[in-house]
């Protein structure tokens, strides 16, 4: 799709997952490589967007060349603030990011003995990045993710309408070939409208490329 079709479009990608701290050395995280967001960046520049790549923990991926700027973030509390910064001006987000639903109610200052044959952890809610943006879009078209292993089209689209979202990509992370790490994934397009496209296996950079044509479509 390297037609321009988001040009001059100011795009925001969530990439890899979000780590909360349980003390100085250990953190609850998720098996996200960050090679779904890293291929929609690309992808989004190739159609002529300025992209900004939020970025949570990866393999060590290289900035896709034209992004416009990189922000590397750590806990869900981070990425928001970072996504939070800069929603209002912009027209598309694409929340591929593995975000921790929890953390640590009280991370310890110093790293945790293993004396206890038991260790209990307390844990409270994180924010929920996507929600907060349904909930105060103005103008902006945004596209969530739906890591799921079963119900895959039920509960994406319980998570499409529940966050206000113009499209969501639900992806079975169970499958073979799909979700977490790999280069490949397996995505159904869900839109606001009800419209179900199920796509074939392919490559996070094709997957991304049709993503970013279809954001391009709600947009013009
Ligand atoms: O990084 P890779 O190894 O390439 O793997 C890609 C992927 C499996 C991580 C990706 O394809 C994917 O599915 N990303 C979404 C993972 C996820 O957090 O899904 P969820 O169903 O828990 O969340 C639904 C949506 O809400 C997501 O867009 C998520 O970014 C967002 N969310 C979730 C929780 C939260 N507290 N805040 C959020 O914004």
């Amino acid at each position: 799709c390297r037609t321009n079709t988001l040009a001059g479009k100011k795009v925001i990608v969530t990439a890899g997952g979000t780590r909360e701290p349980i003390d100085p050395v250990r953190f609850i995280g998720n098996h996200s490589s960050g090679r779904m967001g890293f291929a929609l960046a690309k992808a989004a520049v190739l159609a002529g967007a300025d992209v900004t790549l939020i970025a949570g923990s990866n393999d060590h991926l290289e900035t896709p060349p034209g992004v416009s700027r990189r922000i590397d973030v750590g806990s869900t509390r981070d990425m928001k603030a970072a996504v939070d910064a800069y929603y209002d001006d912009c027209d598309l987000v694409i929340k591929a990011a593995a975000v921790a639903d929890y953390r640590s109610a009280a991370p310890a200052k110093n790293k945790i003995k293993k004396n206890d044959d038991v260790l209990n952890l307390k844990l409270e809610k994180n924010p929920d990045i996507l929600y907060g943006l349904g909930q105060r879009k103005t103008h902006q078209v945004l596209i969530g993710f739906a890591a799921e292993t079963t119900n895959v089209i039920e509960y994406g689209t319980a998570k499409l309408k529940k966050k206000n979202l113009d499209m969501l990509v639900a992806n079975d992370v169970s499958a073979k070939g799909a979700g977490f790490q790999g280069t490949t994934n397996i995505g159904t397009l869900l839109y606001a409208d009800g419209r179900v496209e199920k796509l074939e296996k392919m490559s996070k950079f094709a997957l991304a490329e049709i993503i970013v044509d279809r954001a391009a479509k709600i947009i013009a």
